[in-house]
Parts: C-alpha cells; structure tokens; sequence
C-alpha cells in the first residue's frame, strides 16, 4: 500500500508471517515505486525489474544476475513501524514513544482531506496531535497523519457497536464542510 508521512512517500507490506514494514517507496534500482511492488513470502519485489528485498530492507536477489549475492550497499529506505489496536504507525524518526492505545474502537474509513493536519483539529475545536477523541456518542476517534502542508489522511476510529455507514457518512460531511464544499 503507499501512503504519504509529511512529504515522504511510503509503501507499507506485509509479509507471510504477519509482520509489518514501511518503507521509503522508492526502490534503490531506478526509483520504481515499491508500492507497485509484490510481496512473496517475508520479500517484497520490484516490479519493474523484479529486485528483490529481504525484510531488512536489503537486496537479496537480482532476477537478471540469479548467480550474484547483491552487495550490501543497495538497501531500501526503512523505518520503524508497529502494529497497534489494528493501526499502523510509522516513525520517520527514531523515537521511544509508544503508539496510543486504541483498545476498543475500530477502524471504519481512511478519508484523505484538502486542508492541512491542523486545519482539521482546529475544526473540531482541538490543538493538532496525532489522535483527536471527539466526544460523539459513538466514540469517534480521528488519527490524523500529516501528508503535506496541504493535505492529511483522517482515519476514523469508533466504537465497535457504531454504524459503520454512519460514521462513514460523518465522515465525509466533515471533510465537505473543511473543505468548504456544499454540505
Ligand atoms: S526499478 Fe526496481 S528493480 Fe529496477
């Protein structure tokens, strides 16, 4: 899947065993998106001349050299990355912080808007931060990624007894009104 993290774009895989990874979408032979890529077991291949990275980042297998062990110098770009409460979360930047906890609620819809992260916190009355409870009666949650100054990706957490429809229609009425489209 790609995604987009302040100007960086992503591609996020996971492997057979379950686990995931985020790398920077670029690959280190001709800047093939990795996104495009496919996944075979625990790698993630390029799909333009099939290079091959092992979950490390590094390459381990170049379709047209079968015979050569790829030097360790051509690596894709690798971040951190953990799985919590059903939400990915990449750090560009080494940090100790923990991922929130999300325990309870449930993903509904990913919706991208045309305004920046604090654009759309300063709408819902909130300072800017990664994770805006808004107090509904279905517990809907935004976690709020930052994709450039002018755009960010809301993904809508709520409680899992909540109508998905619902949540979705909200959804979509508030990035009409941010936008400042026709409701
Ligand atoms: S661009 Fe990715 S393998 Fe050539």
């Amino acid at each position: 899947m790609p995604g987009r993290i302040d100007g960086q774009d992503i591609a996020i895989w996971r492997g057979a065993s379950g686990q995931v990874h985020a790398w920077g979408d670029r690959c280190p032979h001709r800047g093939m998106r990795l996104s495009h890529g496919f996944v075979r077991g625990e790698t993630l291949a390029c799909i333009y001349h099939g290079w091959q990275y092992d979950a490390d980042g590094g390459c381990d297998h170049i379709p047209a050299h079968p015979n050569l062990v790829p030097p360790k110098t051509i690596c894709a770009t690798t971040y951190s990355c953990a799985e919590s409460d059903d939400v990915i979360w990449v750090a560009l930047r080494p940090t100790d912080e923990k991922c929130p906890s999300l325990a309870g609620l449930r993903g509904v819809r990913s919706l991208t808007i045309d305004a920046a992260a604090e654009q759309v916190a300063s709408h819902f009355g909130q300072a800017v931060n990664a994770i805006l409870r808004l107090g509904t009666a279905d517990n809907i949650t935004l976690a709020l990624q930052p994709m450039d100054a002018d755009h960010c990706t809301a993904h809508a957490l709520s409680d899992a007894r909540a109508d998905r429809t619902d949540v979705s229609r909200w959804l979509e009425h508030q990035r009409r009104v941010i936008e400042g489209q026709p409701a």
